[in-house]
């Protein structure tokens, strides 16, 4: 990891920014949680936070056989909640709304070419059976792997909660993804099978998942025994016989109940691949149990989450954001949710806001990335459309800068609704800080703090806690929380290295009794009021466009192309995007000049879109004969950053092994 860098910087400008804005009245008087309520919450966990989870898991959750040991930290930092008991995520977010909520839509789902499909509970948990029953008679037993490889359809969630429903465990695939990383994924997780559609549209454009799913199950993946495919576009596609089954027949004849599968409250749920520092991806598995409590009771406190909410995540569910606040979240708490199958451009940049208002969106929960984009469309754009249900804002994925936070609480907010800027990550599994909006003031561009049973801190390079506020470096978590990643599939020294490691040994650590430390890998500051600031990421790790990548996935998507020789990818910020790829490439051979420049770096970033999928696509490629390395043959990362932003040098560049290469890398070589 790299030192917390450029902190500086943001901390001045962090620091600038002193606007406070108390929770509205009007909301606060409502909210499920006023200020009182969360100081009480905070003391009761501040006090004994395993008693104060254990009571959430009993109130907030059903459970088929009751647990008795809340948390069993015997083999820590592989951490086990409620573990005797037993539970199945599926019942609590479906079957026990029939009763009360049987009738209530449950998903109101609306397609990008205008389609729109209500699903009321009852009818939710008849689709959820029935597949869970096709995924049976497929020979789907409780602990094989899936994967869902599908848009942004109402069926995602189905497949998700019949997966759920039997005890197998998903990993959901992003369907901007190409073939190559399906391939990746799925020969990772060894999935028995895998479900997708025909395809999808997005952007005006079908994306053909079929056949990259055809062209990832070509090379190899000789686990999946079945393909469930789902009819979407109507579209003609290739078909392997004895492989593939339609959605439709599969479920056609099958029973509209299903008798949940009841799981110990560790068993893996899902685990879904995100980016590193280092290498691929790794799948990060969570559990049954205590990540559906993180799901529900965050839902249910960030979100304010009344019953007559109607509640939109725009997150994609290849993301942990639509796993967590769109598939299970929201449902475990009763609530109707929108999905949306498209982007948010077509046919034109009102759609979002044409979304709130034909459905009457009272929550909605976005990224920076979205919000940026549709501010510079114009403030006329959102004004065509009635958002009077709006009561409540999110924003996720990527810091937050003051700018867009102030235009969402403008143009979209009109001055009058809170926001919540929810910091948190895939292995976390649920918001772990955030504004609580009926409590909680505000200012832009903070996530505020902690929400109650969540310890953070900041440490400094040798792992010591900062005291006090005013303090920047490392984001720590000190105690485990129940909605914590479990492991790395497969790889547990890595889930070891990555997040636990970092200052010292944690075996060691655990065996003297000292606190173990969770890295976040993001840099923060706190502040004089205690309020944290993320800076952003410590490794190697981009938002683009709120997408999380690696930029050793970026390095070696390029080297697979026959004249890359070596390459290095860093991030440069982008005013929309957030973050923007720039790779500086070596090639076999002469380095490429003029003419020759332009068309190879056109095809090595046609190609990284084709091997990884467009999100990974370069920005910018520039050759080089060498790159910037220390003596021990490091890449000097940052230094390659301040080069992509065209930036003063300041780092010192005498230890470089090849001090002449800098004006060669600005273009003035
Ligand atoms: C960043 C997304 C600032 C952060 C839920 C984190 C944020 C990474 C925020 C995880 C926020 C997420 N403010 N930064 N509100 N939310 N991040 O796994 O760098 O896709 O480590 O999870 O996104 O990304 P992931």
């Amino acid at each position: 990891m790299n030192k917390p860098e450029g902190t500086a910087s943001n901390i001045q400008s962090t620091l600038a920014e002193n606007r406070l804005f108390p929770p509205p009245a009007e909301f606060a008087g409502k909210a499920r949680i006023d200020s009182k309520r969360l100081t009480e919450l905070r003391a009761e966990a501040e006090k004994d936070f395993v008693s104060f989870w254990a009571k959430l898991a009993r109130e907030e959750l059903n459970w088929k056989q009751p647990f008795s040991v809340t948390l069993d930290d015997s083999k820590a930092p592989n951490y086990r909640w409620f573990s005797d008991g037993k539970i199945n995520v599926s019942y609590n977010c479906i079957d026990r709304h029939l009763a009360t909520h049987g009738d209530k839509p449950a998903i109101i789902f609306e397609g990008e070419p205008g389609d729109v499909a209500t699903l009321t509970y009852k009818q939710l948990h008849a689709e959820v059976c029935k597949l869970a029953n096709g995924l049976k008679s497929l020979g789907v037993v409780k602990g094989d792997r899936v994967v869902i490889y599908l848009p942004m359809i109402a069926q995602a969630v189905i497949a998700m909660q019949a997966c759920a429903r039997i005890g197998a465990t998903h990993s959901v695939v992003f369907g901007g993804f190409s073939a190559q990383s399906l391939r990746d994924r799925i020969e990772g997780a060894s999935a028995k099978l895998l479900i997708t559609a025909d395809g999808g549209t997005r952007g005006a454009h079908v994306v053909e998942l079929k056949k990259a799913v055809d062209e990832a199950l070509a090379g190899g993946c000789k686990c999946i025994e079945s393909v469930v495919v789902y009819k979407r576009t109507g579209k003609p596609i290739e078909w392997t016989r004895g492989r593939d089954v339609w959605w439709h027949e599969l479920t056609e004849k099958a029973s509209a109940t299903c008798e949940p599968e009841w799981v110990d409250a560790e068993h893996p749920l899902f685990m879904l691949y995100t980016s590193g520092s280092t290498g691929k991806p790794k799948g990060i598995q969570h559990s049954s149990g205590g990540y559906l409590l993180g799901a529900h009771v965050t839902s249910k406190w960030v979100f304010d989450l009344h019953d007559a909410d109607v509640f939109w995540c725009t997150a994609d569910v290849g993301w942990i954001t639509g796993h967590t606040y769109i598939a299970y979240g929201p449902l475990s708490n009763g609530a109707t949710i929108v999905m949306y199958e498209g982007g948010p451009m077509t046919p034109d940049p009102g759609r979002f806001w044409k979304i709130c208002q034909d459905h009457g969106v009272t929550i909605f929960y976005t990224a920076p990335t979205a919000i940026r984009a549709l501010a510079k469309m114009g403030e006329q754009i959102p004004k065509r459309y009635d958002l009077s249900k709006l009561r409540l804002l999110g924003s996720v994925g990527e810091p937050i800068n003051p700018e867009a936070w102030m235009w969402y609480h403008r143009v979209i907010g009109k001055e009058k609704l809170p926001i919540v800027d929810t910091w948190w990550q895939t292995e976390t599994g649920a918001i772990l800080m955030s504004p609580l909006p009926g409590a909680t003031a505000t200012k832009p561009g903070s996530c505020t703090q902690p929400l109650p049973g969540i310890f953070a801190e900041i440490v400094d390079e040798a792992g010591n806690l900062i005291q006090g506020n005013d303090a920047g470096g490392y984001l720590v978590i000190t105690r485990p929380w129940p909605s914590m990643l479990r492991t790395v599939y497969g790889d547990n020294e890595r889930y070891l290295s990555t997040y636990w490691s970092q200052f010292g040994d944690p075996l060691t650590a655990r065996a003297e009794k000292r606190p173990l430390l969770y890295v976040a890998g993001d840099s923060a500051h706190r502040d004089k009021d205690g309020y944290y600031w993320i800076l952003g990421r410590m490794d190697d790790v981009l938002k683009v466009a709120g997408h999380r990548l690696g930029t050793a996935e970026v390095e070696s998507a390029l080297v697979a192309h026959p004249r890359v020789a070596e390459a290095a990818v860093v991030g440069r910020p982008h005013e929309i995007k957030g973050e923007g790829i720039v790779a500086f490439v070596i090639c076999k051979g002469e380095r490429p000049t003029g003419k020759e420049a332009e068309a190879l770096s056109r095809e090595l970033r046609e190609f990284v879109s084709k091997s990884m999928g467009p999100i990974a696509k370069p920005d910018e490629i520039r050759f080089t004969d060498a790159l910037p390395k220390t003596r021990s043959g490091k890449i000097m990362r940052r230094l390659l950053r301040s080069v992509a932003k065209d930036e003063e040098i300041t780092q010192d560049v005498s230890t470089l092994e090849n001090p002449g290469i800098v004006d060669q890398l600005r273009g003035r070589a």
